[in-house]
């Protein structure tokens, strides 16, 4: 016998509604504060609000150290791209690095130091100048710790912990051929109870992070599962850039502590990547820029030696710096790794490459526009084309500042101005849901999938491994569908459906992609393309 389960919740107005808790929702949120302070905003979060890819940014933020450095940041950035950045989104983004340090330091956050009490800057893959600021390596814990306790002083911003957004709610103009297409509200779980809110709005703002979770070994906390791109595609937005997923070369290999990275700025400090049998600093190989070469190509190389030689990780070596420079320099780092065993000064620590960040997402401008009226994209959601097709290590805290900033100005114009509906906001329909569906069945389609993803659309690609893909990301989606509208809804489904579309959008995004640029890499065409483009995938209004 099966219950019928009401799921239907409340109803919530609100001027604006922020969904994630990351540096582009937090800065947007203070920015916004200053400018309408009687507007009331609400924040929501699935986890709690320290439960963030900026909350483990560990490097630093990347800005230009001096008015002369910012034409070398561009063409560093640029470079990085692989020919897929765009310059005016590249231009608009770096040239406020100065003025985001400054933001920050006037927020609280304690950058590193020297002696005579100047900015310390570090150096990461890539970058032809020392220009990472950086808290030790508690870089974003630091930013999301300063940015709460402004935050917290704030009286008209309801915080709404352990919530997750479901699904936008959007009106298009009845018969207007060109009408414009609008949001006005999201479907919202509420955690605890099981409800399912409706909160309306004049302004919704996604800066839901990355999906780092679409791939068996990620960086990213368990938050990052692409929401945002799933819920702006299923709304109708365009999205781009899906198949240059990031990979970080040097997430710790151990059994029992998983997601651990090791910062690139040691390898900024002089740490060398080499083969555990023969000790052979391998990237010698494959760049004269040793281990500084740009990620994507870090990444592959040890891909390619661990794949060859059937290796299961390779070393990180920085033994050859003093032990009180290392413990100071990486504390968190330092101090993590002995709990485990290693020490940094005298051990080689094992490292494989693992999904980091997420280089596409919901197109939108510099402002956070994206192509819906009234919603917004910021940070690692959204896709302007500073990052092209390949992310410059640290220009992501950075660019989900500059743009936070940017939308909060560019949403003015609707904060007070309600939609007009043109049908009345419709509650959360549950009446065909039954709960009987045991959480073993959707916990197997996590895995599955994760791991499908690594194997044919990680890091090496061919067309034959990308249609395998095609095909089993729609046989999991259809299943998985008919899940989402029978059975009682959790975050847990929610997520998996979540993924298993950004999947299937990286999936033919990389199909889409003959070549092999930055972080997408074929196999079967190994050439870069003279006249590349970047992919875009428009989404159907559901
Ligand atoms: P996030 O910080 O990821 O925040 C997203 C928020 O959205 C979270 O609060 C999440 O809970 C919430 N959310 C998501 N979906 C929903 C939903 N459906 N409902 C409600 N809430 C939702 N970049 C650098 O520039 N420098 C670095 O040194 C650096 N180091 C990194 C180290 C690690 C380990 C990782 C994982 C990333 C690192 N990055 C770094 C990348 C950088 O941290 C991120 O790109 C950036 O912090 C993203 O910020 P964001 O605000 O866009 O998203
Ligand atoms: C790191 O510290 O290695 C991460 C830097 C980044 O992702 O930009």
């Amino acid at each position: 016998m099966q219950n019928t389960i009401s799921q239907q919740g409340r109803y919530f107005a609100f001027d604006a509604v922020v969904i994630g808790s990351g540096i582009a929702g937090l800065c947007y949120l203070l920015e916004m504060v200053k400018l309408k302070p009687n507007a009331t905003f609400a924040l929501i979060t699935k986890g709690k609000l320290h439960q963030s890819n900026t909350h483990y940014a560990q490097g630093g933020i990347a800005a230009a150290n001096a008015p002369s450095d910012i034409k070398d940041h561009i063409s560093d950035t640029l470079s990085a791209g692989d020919g897929l950045c765009k310059l005016d989104a590249v231009s608009a983004i770096l040239e406020k690095g100065p003025d985001a340090i400054q933001y920050l330091l006037k927020q609280g956050v304690l950058f590193d130091r020297d002696a005579n009490k100047h900015l310390l800057c570090g150096k990461e893959a890539g970058h032809s100048d020392r220009r990472i600021f950086h808290v030790g390596d508690k870089t974003g814990a630091a930013i999301v710790d300063a940015l709460l306790k402004e935050l917290s002083t704030k009286q008209n911003i309801s915080i709404f912990e352990d919530h997750t957004a479901i699904n936008l709610i959007t009106q298009i103009e009845p018969h207007q051929p060109g009408a414009s297409h609008e949001a006005v509200g999201v479907y919202i779980l509420e955690e605890s109870t099981g409800l399912i809110h409706v909160f309306s709005a004049n302004v919704i703002v996604l800066a839901t992070g990355g999906a780092g979770k679409v791939y068996r070994y990620t960086t990213n906390p368990n938050v990052a599962t692409g929401d945002g791109v799933a819920m702006a595609y299923r709304a109708g937005a365009r999205v781009g850039g899906l198949e240059f997923y990031q990979f970080h070369p040097t997430l710790l290999y151990h059994p029992s502590k998983h997601n651990f990275l090791i910062s690139e700025a040691l390898r900024g400090e002089g740490a060398y990547l080499r083969l555990p049998e023969t000790g052979e600093r391998f990237m010698q190989r494959y760049s004269d820029n040793m281990e500084l070469a740009t990620r994507d190509v870090v990444a592959r190389a040890i891909f390619c030696e661990m794949e060859t030689r059937g290796m299961e990780y390779v070393h990180l070596d920085i033994t050859h710096k003093s032990k009180a420079f290392l413990q100071k320099r990486f504390p968190m780092i330092f101090d993590t790794l002995l709990s485990l065993g290693l020490d940094l000064s005298r051990d080689k620590v094992p490292v494989v490459p693992a999904a980091h960040y997420m280089g596409g997402g919901i197109l939108s401008d510099v402002n956070g526009k994206t192509d819906i009226k009234r919603l917004y994209a910021i940070g690692e959601t959204a896709f302007t084309g500073l990052h092209g097709a390949n992310r410059l290590a640290s220009n992501s805290l950075l660019e989900g500042l500059v743009m936070s900033r940017n939308a909060s100005n560019a949403s003015l114009v609707f904060i007070d101005s309600k939609p007009d509906l043109y049908k009345p906001i419709k509650a959360w329909d549950s009446t065909t849901v039954v709960d009987s569906r045991r959480a073993s069945q959707i916990n197997e389609h996590w895995r599955g999938l994760r791991g499908e993803m690594s194997c044919y659309a990680g890091m090496v690609r061919t067309e034959a491994g990308l249609h395998d893909q095609l095909k089993l990301v729609l046989t999991r989606k259809e299943i998985i569908e008919e899940c989402y509208w029978k059975y009682t809804i959790t975050r847990d489904l929610i997520e998996l459906r979540n993924i298993v579309l950004v999947a299937e959008l990286i999936v033919r995004s990389a199909l889409n992609r003959r070549e092999s640029r930055g972080g997408h890499y074929r196999e079967d065409y190994l050439v870069k393309l003279e006249d590349s483009e970047h992919s875009i995938l428009r989404g159907e209004a559901q």
